[in-house]
C-alpha cells in the first residue's frame, strides 16, 4: 500500500469548496487504484486565521509543511478582511520563495464543450515550464535622484544553474509527452541574457537527441499562441516570459475556473505546491457553484508529480467527460453546481 501525506491549506473563498471537491476526486482515484491511499492534514490559515493571530499562519507554519510530500492549495485572499499584499506575502509567496520552488509549470488545452475565445482552437494541448525563481523578477537595483534626473535601474538575473535546470525540468517532461520543446527567447533585442539563455537551450538539448526543439521569439510566440497553439507540445520560458504565456495559455482555454499550476521544488529538500491558477473569486463565494475543474486538474498534477501518471491521466479523462457530457458550472454556461460536476467526476472515475 502507498500512502500519501499531504498538507491541505483550502485558504480563502471559493479555496474551501473547490479544495474539498478535489479531495473527494483524489480519495475516488485512490480507490480505483487500489493498492494507493492519501492521508490529507488541513491547515486553517487564510484571512480570518490573520484577524485572530495577526498573521496568515503560525510562527513554524513552514517547518510544520515541510514534513509532507505535497502541498495542495485553494486560494489565498480576501480584500475586504486584510489588504491582498499581506496576505498573499504572508502565506502563498512566502511558501513558494522559502521552500525553493524554483519552477512553476501550467497546462493548457482545448477542452471540449468548453467555449474558447479562439474561433478554431485546433486540440491544442501544450504545458509552459516558467523558471520561477530569478530572472526579470528580481530585486536587484535601485532608484537615485530626484526631478528631471531621475533614474531606475532593475536588474534581470539569470544563472547558469537556474536556467538549465529550467531547460533541463523542460526537456524531461518533452520527453515524457510528445517530445517537442520549444523556448521562448528575445535574442535579437536583449543584449546579454537571451543569447546566454540560448547557449543553455543549445547545450543542454545535446543531453536529449530525440527531442525536437524550436526557439521563437517572445512577441512571435505569443501571437503563436493565439494563432496557432497546436503547434506547441512544451514550452519553456523565464520568469516574466512564462508569466505572459501562461495567461495568455488560461485565455485560450475559455475560463480561468479551469487552469492548473504547480510550483515544483527540484532539489528534494521541501515540498512541491499544487495550486489553481484563480483566486479565491469572493464575487461567487457561498453559492457553490464554484467551478472545481481548476482545482481538480491541479490534483491531476499532483499525482503526476507523485509518480501516478497513469491515474492521473484517468483523472483527466473522467473530468474532459463530466464537461463534454454538459454538467458544468455557470462559468462555463452550465447549471451544475460544484458538488453535481465533482459527483460526476467521482462516479466516471469509479466506471473507468
Ligand atoms: P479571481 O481569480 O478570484 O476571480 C476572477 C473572476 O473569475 C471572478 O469573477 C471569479 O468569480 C471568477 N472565477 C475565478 N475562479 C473561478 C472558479 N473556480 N469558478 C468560477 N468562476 C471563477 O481573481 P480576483 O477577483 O482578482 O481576486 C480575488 C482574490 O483572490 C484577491 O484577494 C486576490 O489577491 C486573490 N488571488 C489569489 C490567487 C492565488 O491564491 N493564487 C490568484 C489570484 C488572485
Ligand atoms: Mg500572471
Amino acid at each position: 500500500m502507498i500512502k500519501h501525506e499531504i498538507a491541505v491549506i483550502p485558504g480563502d473563498g471559493i479555496g474551501n469548496e473547490v479544495v474539498p471537491a478535489a479531495l473527494n476526486v483524489l480519495n475516488a482515484a485512490a480507490e480505483v487504484h487500489g493498492g494507493l491511499s492519501f492521508k490529507f492534514t488541513e491547515f486553517p490559515w487564510n484571512c480570518d486565521y490573520y484577524l485572530k493571530h495577526g498573521m496568515m499562519m503560525p510562527e513554524d507554519g513552514l517547518r510544520t509543511l515541510q514534513s509532507f510530500e505535497a502541498v495542495f492549495l485553494g486560494a489565498v485572499g480576501d480584500p475586504a478582511k486584510v489588504p491582498d499584499h499581506i496576505s498573499l506575502w504572508g502565506l502563498l509567496i512566502k511558501i513558494r520563495r522559502e521552500f525553493e520552488q524554483v519552477i512553476n509549470i501550467r497546462p493548457a488545452k482545448y477542452i471540449q464543450g468548453i467555449v474558447s475565445p479562439l474561433v478554431n482552437p485546433n486540440d491544442f494541448d501544450l504545458i509552459v515550464v516558467r523558471e520561477n525563481s530569478e530572472g526579470e523578477y528580481s530585486e536587484v537595483g535601485g532608484r537615485i535622484h530626484k526631478g528631471e534626473d531621475q533614474m531606475a535601474i532593475q536588474n534581470a538575473i539569470f544563472t547558469r544553474k537556474g536556467t538549465e535546470r529550467a531547460i533541463r525540468y523542460a526537456f524531461e517532461l518533452a520527453a515524457k509527452r510528445r517530445g517537442h520543446l520549444t523556448s521562448a527567447t528575445k535574442s535579437n533585442g536583449i543584449f546579454h541574457s537571451m543569447p546566454f539563455w540560448d547557449d543553455v537551450f543549445k547545450e543542454v538539448s545535446q543531453d536529449y537527441p530525440d527531442t525536437r526543439t524550436a526557439s521563437y521569439h517572445i512577441d512571435a510566440l505569443a501571437a503563436f499562441f493565439v494563432t496557432r497553439p497546436q503547434i506547441f507540445d512544451v514550452i519553456v520560458a523565464s520568469n516574466l516570459f512564462g508569466d505572459i504565456l501562461t495567461d495568455i495559455g488560461a485565455a485560450i482555454m475559455g475560463s480561468i475556473g479551469i487552469a492548473p499550476a504547480a510550483n515544483i521544488n527540484l532539489n528534494g529538500k521541501f515540498p512541491s505546491m499544487f495550486e489553481p491558477v484563480h483566486g479565491s473569486a469572493p464575487d461567487i463565494c457561498g453559492k457553490g457553484i464554484a467551478n472545481p475543474i481548476g482545482q481538480i486538474w491541479t490534483a491531476k498534477m499532483m499525482l503526476d508529480h507523485l509518480g501516478h501518471q497513469e491515474l492521473g491521466q484517468q483523472v483527466l479523462d473522467a473530468m474532459e467527460a463530466t464537461i463534454f457530457s454538459g454538467i458544468k458550472t455557470p462559468d462555463i454556461g452550465g447549471k451544475a453546481s460544484t458538488q453535481e460536476m465533482t459527483d460526476d467526476i467521482c462516479s466516471r472515475l469509479k466506471k473507468l
